[in-house]
């Protein structure tokens, strides 16, 4: 069934009677397959589609190459540690399959730094994608989509003429396997380092019928080049591609409510609370996709009347792997960085930094050749326990709380907050990530009160 966007991969062109097969070369094999001339810059898009063109600058899949994170990523850890390991050579090439495709096509590999304005700059851009026309092979990752580059733009509406360019129904463009052309990526050890489209297929939103396009490409009415001769429709595609790095998505996408199990407590007696964390409203796991580098946790506190305020930790569950999943003040990991850029001394990082101890964090740990915890997903060999938030699904954790004999006795209220941060602290101060890619981002919050009475008397 997968490959039925291969196989029925004639594409009929509106205004033309033209018909363009979906053959390969597709992934790997694409290297040097079109120069960089057969695609036309956004530039050029914005004559006509302004507005679509400066919404989607705004987006973090326009800069996929520009963004100084990933700047850093593949020139200081993947591109040196692609010519020290064989079996990680293939990342010299393959990173910039999804991250500067224009580059990979062209075999211009590796691309010169963003500084020396190259048009790997251009990362994922409107002529690459508007000119995929389906993927090879059954599952869609690894960059393993087929470009048709040309005067055709691939587009969905039939009835639409354009001056600058014919357009070709293709329905693939509505599909979530576009998508996960380059939103699934398996690594060298064969692992789904990137799992969003299989995450997503297995949704209720999937069941449903909803694709990445719906939440991400959200529909409005308008005009996509008004001043060209478009049409007005009601539901045109705004190409926002918000994710991770927009705080309004983030905000309430993890929704959080605590309760405690009596309304009254006493210094020295125990207060269990319970936690309730809903993954609301994405159609796969928070976190998803750059799993290996994000930090999802909530933060339990307590002030008492006094003002004095207290951090409750998580209670364990017993599971294989949990301590991952617990802050620790002082857990170190990602030592592949040491080796990577061969620092002799060089002990780790904080593994969960800034995370307070005894947090819960919600994530996927991914696991270096020696069973340490990285952020170099092309370097992972095993992954821990998948503790993230699946899509319309809860997670409850509990907190059994003995009360300490200095807590004043009046109103008491527990605050249970749920934080996302994009990049562990340590690893971005080492790397110097420029702010604001470490900032913590809260993502919800919710309190319940309790009154401390008076410890009951024991003994006579
Ligand atoms: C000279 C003006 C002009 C330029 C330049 C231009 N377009 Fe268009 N394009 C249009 C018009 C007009 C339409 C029709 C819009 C409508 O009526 O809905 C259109 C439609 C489209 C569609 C929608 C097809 C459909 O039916 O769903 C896509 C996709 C598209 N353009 C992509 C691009 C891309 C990518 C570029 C740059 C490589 C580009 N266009 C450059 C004018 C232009
Ligand atoms: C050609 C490869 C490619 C395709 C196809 C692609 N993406 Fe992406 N996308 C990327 C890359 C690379 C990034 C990461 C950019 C970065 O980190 O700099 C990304 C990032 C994103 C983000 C995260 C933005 C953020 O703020 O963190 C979203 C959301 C997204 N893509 C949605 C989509 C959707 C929806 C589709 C299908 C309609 C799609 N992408 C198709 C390569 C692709
Ligand atoms: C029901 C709405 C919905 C659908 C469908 C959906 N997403 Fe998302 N997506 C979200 C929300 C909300 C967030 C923000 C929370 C987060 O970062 O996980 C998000 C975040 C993301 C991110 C950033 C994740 C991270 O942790 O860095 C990427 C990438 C992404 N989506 C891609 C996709 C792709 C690709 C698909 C289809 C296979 C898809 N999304 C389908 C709602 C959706
Ligand atoms: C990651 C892939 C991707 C990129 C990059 C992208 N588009 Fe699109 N675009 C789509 C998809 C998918 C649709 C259609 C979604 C649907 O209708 O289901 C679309 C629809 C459109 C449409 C038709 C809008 C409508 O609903 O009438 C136009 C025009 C368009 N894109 C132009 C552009 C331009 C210009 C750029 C560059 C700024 C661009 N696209 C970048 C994936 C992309
Ligand atoms: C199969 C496509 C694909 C390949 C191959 C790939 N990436 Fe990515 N990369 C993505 C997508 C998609 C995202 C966005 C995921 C998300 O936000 O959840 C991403 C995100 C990132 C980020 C995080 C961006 C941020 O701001 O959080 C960095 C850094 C990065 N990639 C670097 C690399 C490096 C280095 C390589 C090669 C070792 C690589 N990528 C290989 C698709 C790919």
């Amino acid at each position: 069934m997968k490959h039925r966007w291969l196989l029925a991969s004639a594409v009929i062109v509106s205004s033309l009677s033209l018909v363009v097969w979906a053959t390969g070369p597709a992934g790997d094999a694409a290297l040097g397959a079109h120069p960089y001339e057969s695609f036309e810059p956004n530039s050029s898009c914005a004559e006509c589609h302004t507005g679509l063109v400066r919404q989607y600058e705004q987006s973090l899949m326009h800069q996929s190459f520009t963004h100084p994170w990933d700047e850093i990523e593949y020139f200081d850890l993947a591109l040196p540690h692609a010519g020290k390991v064989e079996k990680v050579a293939g990342v010299k090439a393959g990173c910039n399959g999804c991250h500067a495709p224009l580059a990979f096509l062209a075999g211009d590999i590796p691309p010169k730094r963003p500084a020396e304005g190259t048009r790997a700059n251009e990362g994922v851009s409107c002529d690459l994608c508007h000119s995929i026309v389906g993927f090879e092979g059954e599952v869609p990752y690894n960059f393993n989509f087929i470009v048709a580059p040309g005067d055709v733009q691939q587009g969905v509406r039939s009835g639409t003429e354009s001056p600058g360019h014919e357009i070709a129904v293709n329905p693939f463009m509505t599909s979530a396997e576009l998508c996960g052309t380059c939103h699934n990526e398996k690594d060298p050890w064969g692992l789904w380092v990137k799992a969003t489209h299989l995450e997503w297929q297995e949704s209720p939103q999937a069941r449903a019928g909803i694709v990445c396009q719906d939440c991400h490409m959200p529909k409005a009415a308008g005009n996509s080049a008004p001043e060209a001769g478009g049409q007005d429709h009601p539901d045109v595609r705004q190409h926002l591609f918000h994710g991770a790095h927009d705080d309004g998505k983030l905000a309430g996408a993890v929704e959080i409510r605590i309760h405690a199990a009596a309304d009254t407590a006493a210094a020295g007696g125990e207060l269990v609370l319970t936690a309730t964390v809903v993954n609301a409203k994405a159609a796969h796991s928070i976190p998803s996709g750059s799993a290996e580098e994000r930090l999802l946790w909530l933060d339990v506190t307590a002030v008492d009347a006094a003002g004095r305020s207290y951090r409750l930790p998580v209670d364990r569950k017993g599971f294989e792997g949990e301590d991952w999943t617990i802050a620790s003040a002082d857990a170190l990991a990602y030592q592949d960085i040491g080796d990577i850029q061969g620092l002799p001394d060089f002990k780790g990082l904080l593994r969960d930094a800034p995370v307070p101890a005894g947090a819960r964090i919600f994530r996927l740990p991914y696991l270096d050749p020696q069973g340490r915890m990285t952020i170099a997903q092309w370097n992972t060999a095993a992954f821990g326990p998948d503790y993230r938030l699946q899509p319309l699904a809860a997670v409850n954790e509990t907190y059994s709380w003995t009360l300490p004999a200095e807590v004043a006795p009046g109103p008491l209220t527990v605050t249970a907050t749920v934080w996302y941060s994009k990049v562990v602290a340590s690893v971005a101060e080492f790397l110097a990530i420029p702010p604001p890619e470490a900032e913590p981002v809260r993502m919800s919050e919710h309190r319940v009160r309790v009154v401390v009475v008076a410890a009951e008397r024991t003994g006579t």
